[in-house]
């Protein structure tokens, strides 16, 4: 039997969508294969053994307290005597190539992205270089940094120029179109993105997104479809999924539209003709080449209303892996089921 750690938590804002996505992999995978090792990392970074109670697999919630748990003392050595770690951790310190950089230091296999496709992919300023490079059509965009109370604007050749708020109010009108978004660089499940219709709202929006990240993205809105496509990469072997679309409940697919609106549904597969599909598929695979991707990621797009033109929104290395999550959900509607997804991704 194969020795699996699966971790999930972390100390991201994205920690308890992990603890939920962590308790459908140990769930689902195959006890008759694996010897399944649950690691929870709490907030602070602290590792524990999670004692596993079959049933509270089923019911755990968003938001639920992890109890039950021994302390690991020495995660590094607890590490190394398993044959796979799934690192089923969403955001920073567990997308982000940090904690990948961890196991290819102690030698130890691991399912997903390598450190810089996964670091490049967590920063979405320098995903759209990349996106940019591969020619991939983005919405418009400017990138900004906050430090030392200071904001720097980074032109397209990434020269830095000091600017006032005004002035960078003045630099994003200049620029793109309301509404935008306003986003952290290095941030996921919609934390700290907001919407702007006029400067005062831009304002608040980059004092927003400021407190999550030094380096700040404000974009062009998009009016259209958000669509989604999974891949899954296996001996250099790249299947793409079909591609799914998201019906959000609110304005924008923000936090709680995301995990707590009801009305927020997912449609697989999308409503779009089957040209405009393929495209999408052809387009998600390119992403995930563009970034040196390894083993899984979801690939976001939006397609514009009128136009029906495709725009490459991000690539997650680490997508929400809930059995009703839209990574799994769209294998599954292209026969792979939740298990044989966990089989591929450990081999
Ligand atoms: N340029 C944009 N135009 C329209 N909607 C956007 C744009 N950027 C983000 N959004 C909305 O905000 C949500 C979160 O933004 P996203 O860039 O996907 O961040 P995250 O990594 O947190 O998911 C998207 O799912 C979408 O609903
Ligand atoms: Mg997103």
């Amino acid at each position: 039997m194969k020795k699996v750690a699966v971790v999930f938590g972390g100390m991201s804002t994205e920690h308890d969508v992990s603890v939920v996505s962590g308790m459908s992999i140990l769930k689902n995978l195959n006890k008759d294969k694996y010897d399944v090792y649950p690691i929870y990392i709490d907030k602070k970074g602290n590792w524990y053994e999670y004692q596993v109670d079959k049933d509270d697999l089923e019911n755990i919630k968003i938001g639920d307290e992890i109890s039950n748990s021994k302390k690991i003392e020495n995660p590094l050595e607890y590490l190394k005597k398993m044959e796979c770690v799934f690192p089923v951790l969403h955001g920073s310190y567990g997308e982000d190539g940090t904690i990948q950089g961890l196991f290819e230091l102690i030698k130890v296999p691991y399912v997903g992205c390598k450190v810089l496709s996964s670091s490049i992919s967590m920063d979405k300023a320098y995903t759209k270089m990349i996106f940019d490079k591969a020619k991939l059509n983005q919405t418009k965009y400017i990138y900004l940094k906050y430090t030392n109370g200071n904001y720097t604007y980074i032109d397209d050749e990434l020269n830095t120029i000091e600017q006032t708020e005004d002035e960078v109010v003045k630099t994003a009108e200049q620029k793109l179109k309301y509404p935008m978004f306003v986003k952290p660089s290095n941030s996921g499940s919609s934390v700290g993105v907001n919407k702007a219709n006029n400067a005062e709202e831009l304002k608040q929006a980059i004092n927003l997104a400021k407190q999550y990240d030094e380096k700040i993205l404000i974009e062009q809105g998009v009016n259209g479809k958000e669509v989604e496509c999974a891949v899954l990469e296996h001996n250099g072997k790249i299947e793409v999924s079909c591609v799914g679309e998201i019906k959000s409940a609110e304005e924008f697919y923000s936090f709680d539209s995301k995990y707590k609106n009801e009305n927020s549904k997912t449609q697989i597969p999308a409503n779009i003709d089957q040209t405009l599909a393929e495209q999408i598929r052809t387009q998600a695979k390119k992403a995930f080449k563009a970034v040196d991707g390894k083993g899984i990621s979801r690939v976001d797009f939006f397609i514009e209303d009128g136009t029906n033109k495709i725009m490459i929104n991000e690539i997650n290395t680490m997508p929400g892996f809930t059995n009703i999550s839209m990574y799994p959900k769209l294998f599954e509607n292209i026969g792979l089921s939740y298990q044989e997804l966990l089989d591929t991704l450990i081999g």
